[in-house]
């Protein structure tokens, strides 16, 4: 018995590597939140016996065992090139439409420099065979080509949850008359005005992605894969969706089969804080407002005026306070505060201490402190920042404060509000409580449908039809157009039979005169 036992051990240690894939998984925004997503999928794929290979703008110091890295370098130079750190608290109050065109050119940055690298010229060279090829989508369709390239399904991955970019690929429904888009922001319940005004938006932001983002996208193709004849056939060959979202966040929104939630699989059992951190927090009699504007943007940046304010509003509370903040000298520094450039933000948000966080409203920051249970204040300024925003005071765990309008008595009410009034804490507690009821934890579900849509060879049965629709088809601009057509013509030709009678009976009355 035992001598079978030993036996059996290398066989099981055998089935294993048989049962793990290759993976390659491409998160090519040059952002460190998009990248932490796609850095803890990769992590948790790997830590599940496959073997992963991740090609990213940065990279991961301590990687797991099957974690391989492929590291663009030229993406975070080249962002680094562009970057106008005052210039990214202006989108707050910038028309939608500017906003679309300035995000547009994400598509020059990342997918010509990503083609242009050595580091990817190399890798195509390479004889390495995958099971599939998990991109991340932001404007960065093209890269889906590497799917095609070796031959295994495309998978998507979208950190910002439901939108137009991944829907028109899946044919998944996206209503104007409930869905609001990303940049306009809102909580679903529309009035005629904003139904109105997120219909034409949607419009154009369609006509955006026909008639700008996609040429541009096989303007791409056909710079660097010129044997390629019909890339619109690989840009919808998606075989599954993974989604960072989940209803207990993000709005409650029709999913065609092929997509799957997995927000807050990124979210770990907390850790211990390190020595001086642990400290602070567990001294903190009153709490702990924990305040950062996320990776992008810089809060040194921000107009002095409101600085001022913040300082001023922060350091009369009672609270402690731990600010992330990009310089090492943060000027009038109350003593109440703590700075720092980095945080480890989950494990702050889990200590119980952790009354308040003040952050941006980014995806990433909203599902962590749901998944903590705690309320926030949100300054929200670009992207799906003010959705988020608008979500969690819709949901009565936090206060959206537009960041253009704050003054001493809106900043210290909103605090005061938010940290006397309870309803904040046991909406935020529901909240975690919605996000950790699933039936199977969200990198699990990740690994489930990898695993399946590889068996199943890119099981083209969970798509529906309407992916395969050209765009007029299926918003019905043909069916309308003839119809329409013909209505128009019909009447047209109604009254023009109907005057030429009337004119021939008058002739014939005159005649007979
Ligand atoms: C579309 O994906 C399927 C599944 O991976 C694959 O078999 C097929 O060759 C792909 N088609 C194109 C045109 O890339």
């Amino acid at each position: 018995m035992r001598m079978l036992l030993i036996s059996l051990i290398p066989l099981t240690l055998l089935l294993n590597s048989v049962y793990g894939l290759k993976l390659l998984l491409v998160f090519a925004t040059p952002s460190k939140s998009h990248y932490i997503l796609g850095n803890a999928l990769g992590k948790d794929l790997a830590n599940f016996g496959h073997e992963v290979t991740v090609i990213g703008a940065y990279s991961e110091s301590n990687p797991p065992k099957n974690y391989k890295q492929i590291v663009v370098t030229d993406l975070v130079k080249k962002r680094e090139a562009r970057e106008r750190p005052h210039f990214m608290y202006k989108f707050e109050n910038m028309s939608p439409i500017l906003q679309m065109l300035i995000i547009n050119n994400v598509i020059d940055m990342v997918v010509d420099t990503f083609f242009n690298s050595t580091e990817i010229q190399t890798f195509l060279q390479s004889q390495d065979e995958f099971d599939a090829v998990i991109v991340e989508q932001y404007l960065t369709d093209p890269l889906g080509v590497l799917a095609y390239h070796f031959k295994a399904p495309l998978i998507l991955f979208s950190t910002i949850g439901s939108n137009r970019w991944i829907n028109t690929l899946v044919g998944n429904p996206e209503p104007s008359s409930y869905i609001p888009d990303m940049l306009l922001g809102g909580t679903g319940e529309m009035t005629f005005n904003e139904r109105a005004y997120n219909f034409l938006y949607s419009i154009v932001a369609q006509l955006n992605l026909h008639f700008i983002v996609y040429p541009k996208y096989r303007s791409y193709i056909a710079k660097y894969f010129p044997n390629i004849q019909n890339f619109d056939e690989i840009l919808y060959n998606v075989s599954l969706v993974l989604l960072n979202s989940h209803e207990s966040i993000n709005h409650a929104v029709p999913h065609v089969p092929n997509i799957v939630d997995i927000g807050g699989f990124h979210v770990k059992p907390p850790k211990n804080l390190s020595g001086s951190l642990q400290d602070f927090m567990d001294d903190a009699r009153d709490g702990v407002i924990y305040f950062s504007m996320g990776s992008n943007l810089k809060p040194s940046a921000m107009p002095k005026e409101t600085k001022e304010i913040i300082l001023k509003v922060l350091g009369s509370r009672k609270e402690k306070v731990l600010w992330k903040w990009d310089e090492d000298i943060l000027e009038n520094q109350p003593e109440n505060v703590k700075i720092s450039k980095w945080f480890p933000q989950q494990d702050i948000l889990a200590h119980p201490n952790c009354k308040l966080f003040i952050t941006h409203g980014g995806l990433l920051s909203t599902t962590e402190t749901v998944s903590m249970g705690v309320p926030v204040l949100a300054f929200p300024i670009f992207a799906d920042q003010k959705l988020n925003a608008g979500r969690a005071e819709a949901l009565g765990f936090g206060k959206s404060l537009p960041f253009g309008s704050i003054t001493e008595e809106k900043l210290s009410s909103a605090l005061e509000e938010l940290l006397s009034n309870p309803k904040y804490l046991k909406n935020a507690k529901l909240r975690s409580q919605l996000i950790h009821d699933r039936p199977m934890e969200p990198s699990k579900l990740a690994d489930y449908w990898i695993k399946y849509v590889v068996k199943y060879k890119g099981a083209p049965h969970l798509r529906v039809a309407g992916a395969k629709l050209s765009f007029y088809q299926y918003w019905m601009l043909d069916v309308i157009f003839v119809y329409g057509g013909g209505f128009v013509i019909s009447i047209y030709l109604l009254i023009k039979i109907r005057r030429s009678r009337k004119n021939s009976k008058a002739n014939r009355q005159k005649k007979l005169q």
